[in-house]
C-alpha cells in the first residue's frame, strides 16, 4: 500500500537537508517493497510570509491525513519581533498539538568515527546508543493552575503546576516499554519521587503496568538529579530512559551533547494509534533552522536523514531498510566525510549536497 509522507521542510537549512533527505527516500522507494506518495508544504516563516501564519489549517489537514510527516525546521531572525503568538515556531508546536503526539524519541547515538573528535573522554562515550522516552504534551509546560499574579502586598507570583494523570503515565510507560521490546533492551524510569507527588505517582503507575504487562523487560528507577549525573559520568549503563515533559527537555540535551554535535541527532514524536490503526507521527532532526549558516551550502544532513530511518523503523516496519539507511551513515563517516560542524584534523570537508551524495552512493 502506498503511504502518505508531507514533508514540512521549513526554514533557514531547512530545506537544504530536506533535499538530500529527499533523494535518500527516494532510493528507499526503489529499492523496498514501500511506495510513498510524497506532498510538500510551507510551515513556519515560509508559511508566515505566504500564508500570514505559520500553520494553515490546510497543513494540520494533510499533516492529519499523512502517513507520517517529515520536518526540516522552523525559525530566524526575518521574523523575530513578529510577535509571540505569531513566531514561526508555532509550526511544530502547534503541530505536535494537533496531532496529539505526546511521546517525544529522542535518540542519543555515537558514531565510532567520531569518538575520537569529541571532547568527553573516548572510553565513556564509545558505542554510546541512548532512547529518551520523553512525555511532550502534559507536565509542568501545561498544568493548572499557572500564570503570573500580584498579590495584593505587591508581591509577585509566579506560578506552574506539574500535573500527570496516571492514563498519561501509562501511555508514555507503554511507548517506553513496547521500544524496549523492540530493542531488547531496558528501561530506566526517571522522576523526582522524593519531593513531588506526580513522581511518586510517576514510579507506583510504571512499577504497576511493569508488573503486569512487562515484567520480562529489566526496569530501574532513578532520581532525575541522579539521572544528570550518571548521564555524564556512565551514561553508557542507560538504554531507554522514560520521563516527564521537564526532565526529558533537560536530559536529552544533555544527552545530545554527550554525542558532540546538534547536526546528527534524529527524533520521532509519535501519538495514539488511531481508529485506522495509524499512528500519528512527526519526524525531525534535534537542531534548529541554523540561521547562521543557512544559505551557505555546508549544513549536516544527517540528523534529517536518521530521522528519515526512524520514519522507515516506527511507522513503517521498515527494520532492515532503516538499517540500511543508519548504516550508510555510519560509513560516509568512516571514510572520512565532514561537514563543518563536525570536522577535525585530517577529514574530508564537505557540503550538504556532497555529504548527502556520499550516503546516497553507500
Ligand atoms: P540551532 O539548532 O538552529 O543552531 C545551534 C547551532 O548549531 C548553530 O551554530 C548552528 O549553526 C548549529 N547547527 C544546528 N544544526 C546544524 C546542522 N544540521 N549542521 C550544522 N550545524 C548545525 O539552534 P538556535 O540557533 O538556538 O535556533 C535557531 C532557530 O531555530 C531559532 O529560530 C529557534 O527558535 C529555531 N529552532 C527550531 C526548532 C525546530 O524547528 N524544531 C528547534 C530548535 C530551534
Ligand atoms: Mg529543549
Amino acid at each position: 500500500k502506498e503511504k502518505k509522507i508531507l514533508t514540512l521542510a521549513g526554514d533557514g537549512i531547512g530545506p537544504e537537508i530536506m533535499e538530500q533527505a529527499l533523494h535518500i527516500l527516494d532510493w528507499v522507494q526503489n529499492n523496498s517493497a514501500l511506495s510513498f506518495h510524497v506532498e510538500k508544504d510551507l510551515v513556519g516563516g515560509a508559511s508566515i510570509d505566504q500564508n500570514g501564519i505559520p500553520l494553515t489549517k490546510e497543513v494540520i489537514a494533510k499533516a492529519k491525513a499523512a502517513d507520517a510527516v517529515l520536518f526540516g525546521a522552523v525559525g530566524g531572525p526575518k521574523w523575530d519581533g513578529i510577535g509571540f503568538d505569531k513566531r514561526p515556531e508555532l509550526g511544530i508546536i502547534g503541530l505536535r498539538k494537533e496531532l496529539g503526539l505526546f511521546a517525544n524519541l529522542r535518540s542519543t547515538i555515537v558514531f565510532d568515527s567520531l569518538v575520537e573528535a569529541s571532547t568527553i573522554k573516548p572510553e565513556v562515550i564509545k558505542g554510546l546508543d541512548i532512547m529518551i522516552v520523553r512525555e511532550s504534551t502534559g507536565g509542568v509546560y501545561f498544568g493548572e493552575p499557572r500564570g503570573i499574579e500580584t498579590l495584593s502586598d505587591g508581591t509577585r507570583k509566579g506560578v506552574n503546576t506539574e500535573v500527570y494523570t496516571s492514563f498519561e503515565i501509562e501511555r508514555i510507560a507503554r511507548v517506553a516499554f513496547d521500544l524496549a521490546r523492540q530493542r531488547q533492551g531496558h528501561v530506566c524510569s526517571v522522576e523526582k519521587s522524593n519531593v513531588m507527588e506526580s513522581g511518586l505517582l510517576w514510579r507506583e503507575v510504571v512499577t504497576e503496568l511493569h508488573k503486569k504487562e512487562y515484567f520480562d523487560i529489566p526496569l530501574s528507577h532513578m532520581l532525575a538529579d541522579n539521572c544528570a549525573m550518571q548521564l555524564v559520568k556512565n551514561p553508557r549503563q542507560f538504554d531507554i530512559i522514560l520521563t516527564s515533559n521537564l526532565f526529558g527537555d533537560i536530559l536529552s540535551d544533555l544527552g545530545a551533547m554527550l554525542t558532540g554535535s546538534l547536526g546528527m541527532l534524529p527524533s520521532a514524536t509519535l501519538g495514539a494509534r488511531q481508529q485506522n490503526g495509524v499512528i500519528p507521527a512527526l519526524y525531525e532532526p534535534i537542531h534548529g533552522s541554523a540561521p547562521d549558516i543557512a544559505g551557505q551550502g555546508k549544513a549536516n544532513p544527517l540528523a534529517l536523514i536518521l530521522s528519515l530511518a526512524m520514519m522507515l523503523r516506527y511507522s513503517f516496519d521498515e527494520q532492515d531498510t532503516s538499517e540500511k539507511v543508519v548504516n550508510a551513515c555510519k560509513a560516509v563517516l568512516d571514510q572520512g566525510f565532514r561537514t563543518p560542524d563536525i570536522m577535525s584534523a585530517g577529514m574530508k570537508l564537505v557540503g550538504t549536497e556532497e555529504m548527502g551524495k556520499a550516503v546516497l552512493a553507500e
